[in-house]
């Protein structure tokens, strides 16, 4: 896996399209080369590439965390009475209400994002941002802090938004001061996070909202389902049909250069790259994760099959010998979960089998991680033997040179004989 992330990274580094957002004047001052992908699965395994340390202000990325707070605190009831979940297919910053409901289209374009911070309850403006920064750190599973400077910044150069402000409230949005509103939502745009933190959240709405480290149930399934439809409708902005179509993931990007991809019941993706095109999404972010998503078959119209319930059973026919058996739809997750738990277990084996018999479809994705598994092990002295009657990873021998058998018990035999040869040899 750290192979794939890495050549995916090596074969974006090259990408510079695409400028610094100017329109906050300290967000151009970051370095524009920064460049970083993180992977969560769902189970909370990190996986990193490029400056994943690297911080960054999560700016829009906090639409759908602040929306979601929204649903958990006050019912979806009122909060649709507020914010509507069409897409608008205008920019983010459209200063505009749908023209029936005089409400903001949705929660992620700034109006409906600017509607959702109001509607968290609160007395003051601190406590309402407390109650932000608490609610995003949960996901995180660390204390996301504020970026001062970024925050002063946009404060200082706020009008478009405020312009939305007082709209909101002149179609009676808002109810509260509309500048104390704008100060919390400059303040959550301005919260520090790096890749890593973004692969982490998107892997606490991957898992119904549970931070998959922590173990904490942060957000109830029903607020992150609704969270998640609105980012697949919304979240890209006037590029969502575009990004449904090539990379189908539930997303949200940011103009600090962040965007956060979620697959449900799979994973949570963060990229980081900071030139953005035209419309306030990452160049090089949105191309890693169309990459990501072709090369490991991601999509979610596609991989809406059992692709985690993967190994049944994990056994050891004779010492020195483990067997992992797989079984449904082996895609790129679930193979990645069989491939893991091998790599956890190599202490317990010097051959490892793998059962494919009961497996009934195979993406490249997960034969190019089968294929690496083997190669791995043999690296390391031990032996990789594929049960694989029906030939479903292996289509051609020699292009995995991986030994195949057609039953279970004359794998074992062949890992019996490999095993006495070789302590022969150790003994020698
Ligand atoms: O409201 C703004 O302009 C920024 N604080 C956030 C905008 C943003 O990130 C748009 N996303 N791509």
């Amino acid at each position: 896996m750290q192979h794939y992330l890495d050549r995916i990274c090596a074969e974006h580094v090259d990408v510079s399209d695409g400028k610094l957002a100017d329109y906050i004047p300290e967000l151009a001052s970051v370095d524009p080369n920064g460049f970083a992908l993180s992977l969560s699965s769902a189970d909370g395994f990190i996986y990193e590439s490029g400056d994943a340390g690297l911080e960054f202000t999560i700016q829009s990325i906090s639409k759908p965390l602040t929306y979601a707070l929204a649903l958990d605190q006050i019912g979806a009831d009122a909060v649709d009475a507020k914010i509507g979940v069409e897409p608008s297919g205008e920019a983010f910053n459209e200063i505009s209400v749908d023209r029936t409901t005089k409400m903001p289209k949705n929660p992620m374009i700034n109006a409906g994002a600017i509607a959702a911070v109001s509607l968290i309850p609160a007395a003051t403006p601190d406590k309402r941002f407390a109650l932000i920064q608490d609610f995003y750190s949960t996901f995180a599973g660390r204390r996301l802090e504020l970026d001062e400077q970024v925050y002063a910044s946009e404060k200082a150069s706020g009008s478009r938004n405020r312009a939305i402000g007082y709209m909101l409230q002149s179609f009676g949005v808002l109810d509260d001061d509309p500048n104390e509103v704008l100060d919390v939502y400059f303040r959550q745009c301005s919260l520090r996070v790096t890749s890593t933190d973004l692969a982490k959240i998107g892997a606490t709405l991957a898992r119904g909202g549970v931070n998959p480290q922590t173990g904490r149930r942060v957000a109830d399934a029903a607020v992150v389902k609704r969270t998640l439809s609105v980012m697949v409708t919304c979240g890209m902005y006037d590029d969502a049909g575009d990004w449904v179509s090539a990379v189908g993931m539930p997303a949200k990007s940011g103009v600090g250069g962040g965007i956060v991809a979620v697959l449900p019941g799979e994973l949570g993706i963060g990229v980081y790259s900071p030139l953005l095109d035209g419309k306030g999404n990452s160049v090089r972010g949105v191309r890693v994760c169309r990459s990501l998503s072709e090369q490991l078959g991601l999509h979610f119209l596609t991989v809406a099959r059992h692709s985690r319930a993967t190994l049944r059973a994990v056994y050891e026919p004779r010492a020195g010998i483990c067997v992992y058996e797989a079984h449904g739809d082996l895609m790129f997750s679930g193979a990645e979960h069989v491939v893991r738990a091998a790599d956890r277990q190599r202490e317990r084996y010097e051959v490892a089998i793998l059962d494919v018999s009961r497996v009934d479809d195979i993406d490249d994705a997960a034969r190019e991680l089968l294929s690496a598994m083997g190669s791995t092990l043999r690296g390391e002295g031990k032996a990789f033997y594929l049960v694989d009657p029906d030939g479903i990873v292996i289509r051609s021998e020699p292009e995995l040179e991986v030994i195949r058998f057609h039953t279970v018990d004359d794998a074992v035999e062949e890992a019996q004989v490999w095993l006495d040869q070789n302590r022969r040899v150790s003994l020698d």
